[in-house]
């Protein structure tokens, strides 16, 4: 038998696991807009997101009866092609949702979007083998409604269960079910909504979820990933592309770079780029590289990781590889010699590598912005960097996540997120 207080939770969908407000609420906007019919003011349509859609358009909307199956239909064209795309999952969600799962506590949903979206969003989010049971409405009119929703996603036989909820619908459902609630008010019902409703407790972040739910549950171990990549591969753009996703897809990231990433290692920094400094030896450039990585390795990085965090380095040991090993020929032995304390066995998980030749990369590179000490470095150097990573990667360590950065930056991006969360989600199925 569990020992925590509940050993199932369901949760809601939109308002609870997802910040769904922008996506549902521009879609609805569309279709008014689309019929012609006046489109209410962004903070009245909040209250659209929780109840059946049909509800929202007839009541909240005073969408004419006979126009309320084409309004439905204008909202979900508007929605599968845009509005999930806006979808971002709540701070803390995923983790919550990981711990409660390595507790063995039953994890479902209920909602009253269609099973299909719940679904397709779920998948999209990668979070669907999060759920044990994943429960939404019929596409047609006859719904179950959120009591029956409840008690279907429930498991057969429970001690405890609880329904975690926005609106009073869930609290309201979880009452008729038989089970307990919990109102969060980070979703779209206000505190006094979800109190004058019945709700057994209100929480206002996933943290405080997280001690009602599994008090002293042991917060899992994050990650460490870094991106490399030659100068000019696109390697800044791709990285804030990537960071922005991760965030919302409701992991806890903490982006970060080498050199740099603390003050003392931004201090070394600025003495490794500076082109006043263009006499520095190859050996100097080595050692000063590595002790920056020392104290972000020691101050940054383990602690992070260590809290649950996503810690996303912008270059890391690969670079001194590929830079001080091949670039300046010190050989990649006595690099890896070099930084062994500085690394001191903190290796990445991930390590996302953006493939492209160094000849276009420079290019790309120097009609960007003023190049510094390395980049200035001459075409033999940046063609020594390239062979080195490409020795690298022919090692065949699994860690390596190979893209073909020649392409358009969306495309990139999208590969590059699709391969970073199979390995953050090592049990996500990637086909649905
Ligand atoms: P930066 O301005 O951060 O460039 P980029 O956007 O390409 O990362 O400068 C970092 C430079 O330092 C870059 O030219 C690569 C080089 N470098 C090394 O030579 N060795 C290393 O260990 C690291 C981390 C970076």
């Amino acid at each position: 038998m569990s020992q925590f207080p509940f050993d199932a939770v369901v949760f809601d969908l939109d308002g609870t696991v997802f910040d769904a407000e922008e996506g549902i609420t521009s879609s609805v906007a569309c279709a008014m807009d689309k019929m012609g019919l006046p489109v209410p003011e962004k903070t009245d349509l909040r209250m659209v997101v929780g109840p059946p859609l049909r509800d929202s358009f007839r009541e909240l909307l005073q969408v004419p009866e006979e126009r309320i199956e084409e309004a439905v239909q204008n909202y979900l064209e508007d929605f599968l092609y845009k509005g999930r795309f806006r979808y971002r999952v709540f701070p803390g969600m995923r983790q919550l949702l990981h711990v409660l799962k390595n507790c063995g506590i039953h994890v479902a949903l209920a909602s009253s979007k269609p099973q299909k979206t719940c679904q397709l969003i779920l998948h999209d989010f990668a979070m669907d083998h999060l759920f044990d049971v994943i429960m939404g409405e019929g596409m047609g009119k006859d719904k179950l409604g959120k009591p029956e929703l409840i008690r279907r996603a429930l498991p057969e036989k429970y001690r405890r269960a609880v329904m975690v909820g926005d609106r009073k619908f869930d609290v309201e459902g979880a009452k008729e079910a038989g089970i307990e609630s919990i109102g969060v008010s980070f979703g779209c019902g206000s505190v006094i909504e979800l109190e004058t409703a019945g709700a057994d407790y209100v929480v206002h972040d996933a943290d405080a979820l997280q001690k009602l739910l599994c008090p002293d549950a042991e917060t899992p171990r994050g990650w460490f990933i870094t991106m490399e990549g030659p100068d000019g591969s696109g390697k800044t753009t791709q990285a804030n592309l990537l960071e922005k996703s991760l965030v919302q897809y409701g992991f806890d990231v903490h982006r970060t770079r080498e050199p740099g990433g603390c003050p003392i290692s931004e201090e070394i920094r600025r003495i490794i780029l500076s082109k006043d400094n263009m006499e520095m030896s190859p050996v100097c450039e080595a050692l000063l590289y590595a002790a920056s990585r020392a104290q972000h390795v020691s101050e940054v990085i383990r602690p992070g990781v260590e809290k649950g965090r996503v810690v996303f380095s912008d270059r890391f040991v690969d670079s001194s590889v590929a830079y001080q090993g091949g670039g300046r020929q010190l050989g990649v032995k006595l690099v890896q010699q070099i930084n062994a304390p500085a690394v001191d066995g903190m290796l990445p998980e991930a390590t996302v590598y953006l493939d492209i030749d160094h000849q276009q990369a420079i290019r790309r590179r120097f009609s960007a912005s003023e190049p510094d000490r390395l980049e200035l470095a001459g075409d033999a150097f940046h063609q020594r960097v390239e062979a080195a990573y490409q020795e690298l990667l022919a090692q065949g360590d699994q860690r390596f996540i190979r893209v073909d950065a020649s392409r358009d930056i969306d495309s990139i991006a999208k590969d590059v997120l699709t391969k970073v969360l199979a390995r953050l989600e090592p049990e996500w199925k990637q086909e649905a």
